[in-house]
């Protein structure tokens, strides 16, 4: 049997290339607009790098691709993109002679050991930003925004931004406390890994896909803000608001990783070809993160877009457009080769797309081919044009055809371009 790829992986042919290499372009551009640089950390880390104290993530006690390749480091292939960038934002202490916030963007792949579904791979590929150093709602808002106006920059419409807040320090705790409280009860009826993160992190109990549904869930009490957290979830609204990005209020968001803060949000997808993993992005803030792995006591904020969903919801709403279109295919009808080599080259050296015939095949034959690749013109090089130093011009779209000078090709050629457009 001839090798497959392995479970829960995936080529990108050529096609998906393109597609892929349109929304990393246009991802691009947001970073650019918005003063985001692009950084790129390595595929693996020390595993002490995702894995902090007492977490209680799916990602980091289960899906985790750890190995030890000398028996002694541990390293782990990066599940997400913001430890990484965190701790290359400490190590090379970009906090000390920038003007703060740091802003910086990514497209990486990540592995995940997690059950492969459409939507779901084991590795897959983030676009993201974090932005880190300063705490303020305007940032939280433009944040969001980037994201939200890149999704809509694309031309998709079924998507929808949810908000929620897991509050400050205080708030939260309090709110552990209860919920720690609340549920101790219904112990029994909590799934395996609510059991466990009953006293480790009763807030994921809230959105675990098993229990979330179950009545004494839905029932559980609400957070308490304090005072300045509530301020500042007033105003990141205020500010999503003001650029008119609507997005629903999801008090039961509180996502998966560990390290979440004050503004949580997540876009989702509402079309049905996105199936049940219907989140394209999710994000947040956080304000412990870069302390805790030996910073400066920052706060940060950021999201990750997962391209294979969006990638899934471009399709199902026909965003692509594909330009598959060639400039120039070389028909050479002669047995020697140099000529319509050398005009082929020519011609590339001159910004034209251009293939030829390699193999001598009849000019029927060679006309098929350039009408498979869809070549604009179709420059014919018979005995004649090697003679007279010429070559034969017949242009797709006018039918019309004419001979000239080879040194005059490159300009004539641009000239029926722009004619042709005017
Ligand atoms: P996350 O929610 O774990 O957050 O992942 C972000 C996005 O990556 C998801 O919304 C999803 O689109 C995509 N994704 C996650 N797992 C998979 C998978 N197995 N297959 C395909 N796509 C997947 C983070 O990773 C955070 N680092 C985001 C962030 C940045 N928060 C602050 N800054």
């Amino acid at each position: 049997m001839p090798y497959q790829t392995v479970k829960g992986t995936y080529d990108l042919l050529p096609e998906d290339m393109m597609k892929f290499n349109m929304l990393a372009d246009l991802f691009r551009q947001f970073l650019n607009l918005y003063g985001y640089g692009e950084i790129k950390t390595p595929v693996f880390e020390f595993t002490g790098v995702f894995q902090k104290e007492n977490d209680t993530s799916d990602m980091v006690t289960k899906e985790m691709y750890t190995f030890s390749p000398n028996g002694k480091d541990s390293l782990t292939l990066r599940p997400e993109g913001t430890a990484g960038v965190v701790r290359s934002l400490i190590e090379n202490k970009l906090y000390g002679n920038s003007e703060l916030p740091i802003k910086l963007g990514y497209i990486e792949e990540m592995f995940r050991h997690e059950r492969p579904q459409k939507g779901r791979q084991r590795q897959f590929t983030q676009m993201g930003i974090e932005c880190i150093g300063d705490k303020d709602p305007l940032i939280d808002a433009e944040v969001i925004a980037l994201g939200y106006f890149f999704i809509k920059t694309i031309g998709l419409n079924g998507v929808k931004v949810l908000i929620n807040t897991l509050g400050d320090n205080e708030s939260r705790l309090n709110y552990k406390k209860s919920l720690e409280a609340y549920f101790e009860p219904y112990e029994d009826q909590l799934c395996f890994d609510c059991q466990n993160r009953l006293h480790k992190n009763p807030l994921r109990i809230l959105d675990c896909k098993i229990d979330r549904n179950k009545d004494f869930v839905r029932n559980a009490p609400k957070m308490v803000l304090t005072e300045s957290s509530a301020k500042y979830f007033e105003d990141v609204k205020h500010y999503l608001d003001v650029l008119e990005i609507p997005y629903e209020i999801d008090d039961r968001l509180v996502r998966g990783l560990d390290y979440y803060t004050d503004t949580v949000f997540e876009v989702v997808s509402t079309n049905e070809a996105s199936g049940s993993q219907a989140t394209i992005f999710g994000g947040g803030r956080y304000d412990e993160l870069v302390k805790e792995m030996g910073g400066p006591s920052i706060s940060g904020i950021g999201f990750a877009i997962g391209v294979e969903r969006l990638m899934i919801l471009c399709e199902a709403e026909e965003v692509f457009e594909l330009d598959k279109s060639l400039d120039c295919y070389v028909i050479n009808l002669n047995e020697d080769k140099d000529y319509a080599f050398k005009v082929a080259e020519e011609l590339r050296n001159n910004s034209f797309s251009v293939e030829m015939d390699y193999y001598g095949r009849s000019l029927k034959a060679q006309f098929k081919s350039s009408e498979r690749k869809n070549a604009r013109f179709v420059l014919i090089i018979g005995e004649d044009e090697i003679k007279e130093n010429q070559v034969t011009i017949k242009d797709t779209l006018t039918k019309a055809q004419e001979t000239i000078e080879k040194e005059m090709l490159c300009e004539r050629l641009d000239q029926l371009m722009e004619d042709y457009y005017v």
